[in-house]
């Protein structure tokens, strides 16, 4: 099974990849003590000279509005990884995170030409999840986190998959970037998507070890990415309302359903209201509510509700579209609609 994904273009590049592995245990070390935690990295860019870290400036770099909105998690064996990390840290201005294994990654283990080592035996089992040592940190408040690895057999190395399967990415712009001796990236974008299971993945690139700066600003400019606050887009029937959303958990459960992209078919009922199921329970907090044209409710945990008329219940609040009356008439009351949630 491996041995197809190898190409023999590929074998010669990771013969090439091999020798600087395997040369390099000294690299590998240092790596790991400079495996910086997000508060560590914020630090060292403060911190221009030794006498400048003081404890202070430590508990300075901690506080929440010292962080960036953008994240690089890396996990780097070599070094090769890290140092395309690093850049996207220079460019971006952001916070880093190293991944680092529990049980590090010996020469030996990374042996790719023995069928009995550690990295061959790990790659050729999906479930594989090797234990990572590196302090948890959290992902509130980032709207970008670039993700990047070595290709492995043509995958991403287990730990990743660690990695995303722990933490929530919510609706943050999630960017994989990875390098190898040739491979490309294959899918272990996409793989490590569906096993994160939230955040809005974009396509991911495989950059060589001598990729520059330049050539990363680049293609960091063509990711389109937004600054500030992500927002979730409602449709009626194709069309886009302004809507002014609840600040609750409801919403903020709603936002991560629209990451990958929510569709509700909602059938006309009662001469007053919109009605079609979300497709999974999420939080609710009922309240006694008489609604107006216009207003987006939860009904029964479910259940999305969108009035052109009124009606009394108990909902929990999510939104209200921002337009006139009669215009929220035109939309909804003219049979049924579907609606589709999306972030941008
Ligand atoms: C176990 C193992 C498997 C590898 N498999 C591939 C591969 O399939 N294709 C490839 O081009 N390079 C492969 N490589 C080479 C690495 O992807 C490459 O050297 C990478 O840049 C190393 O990144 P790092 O220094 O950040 O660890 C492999 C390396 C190892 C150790």
């Amino acid at each position: 099974m491996i041995r197809k994904i190898l190409s023999a273009l590929c074998v010669t590049a990771m013969a090439l990849a091999a020798v600087s592995c395997g040369a390099a245990p000294s690299e590998s070390a240092s790596d790991t003590t400079s495996g910086s935690t997000v508060t560590e990295a914020a630090t060292t860019t403060e911190a221009a000279t030794p006498t400048e870290v003081t404890s202070e400036a430590t508990s300075e770099a901690t506080k929440p509005d010292a962080k960036s909105d953008t994240l690089v998690v890396v996990f780097s064996c070599t070094g090769t990884t890290k140092s395309v990390a690093d850049k996207i840290v220079s460019i971006t201005g952001a916070d880093l995170y190293e991944i680092e294994a529990k049980e590090p990654y010996t020469d030996a283990d990374r042996d790719w030409t023995d069928k009995n080592s550690r990295c061959t035996k790990e790659q050729n089992d999906k479930s594989a999840r090797p234990e990572i040592s590196s302090s948890k940190i959290t992902l509130d408040g980032y709207k970008t986190i670039f993700i990047g690895y070595p290709i492995w057999f043509g995958q991403e190395p287990r730990i990743m998959d660690t990695f995303v399967e722990s933490y929530d990415f919510g609706t943050a712009a999630v960017i994989p970037f990875c390098t190898s001796g040739s491979s490309g990236i294959g899918s272990s974008g996409k793989d490590l998507a569906k096993n994160a299971g939230s955040g809005s993945w974009l396509e991911g690139k495989r950059f060589g070890s001598s990729v520059t700066e330049d050539e990363l600003k680049s293609w960091i400019g063509s990711l389109g990415l937004q600054k500030g606050e992500s927002t979730m887009v409602l449709k009626i029937s194709g069309t886009e309302v302004p809507v002014i959303w609840e600040d609750n958990a409801s919403v903020k459960e709603l936002q991560k359903l629209a990451a990958s992209g929510l569709k509700i078919s909602m059938s006309k009922y009662g001469g007053f209201e919109q009605v079609g199921p979300i497709g999974q329970k999420i939080t609710r907090s009922d309240n006694q509510t008489t609604t107006a044209p216009g207003d987006i409710v939860l009904y029964s945990g479910d259940q999305m509700v969108i009035f052109y008329g009124s009606n009394s219940w108990s909902y929990t609040r999510l939104g209200k579209i921002d337009l006139p009356e009669d215009k929220i008439k035109e939309l909804l009351s003219n049979g049924d609609v579907t609606v589709t949630l999306e972030i941008k």
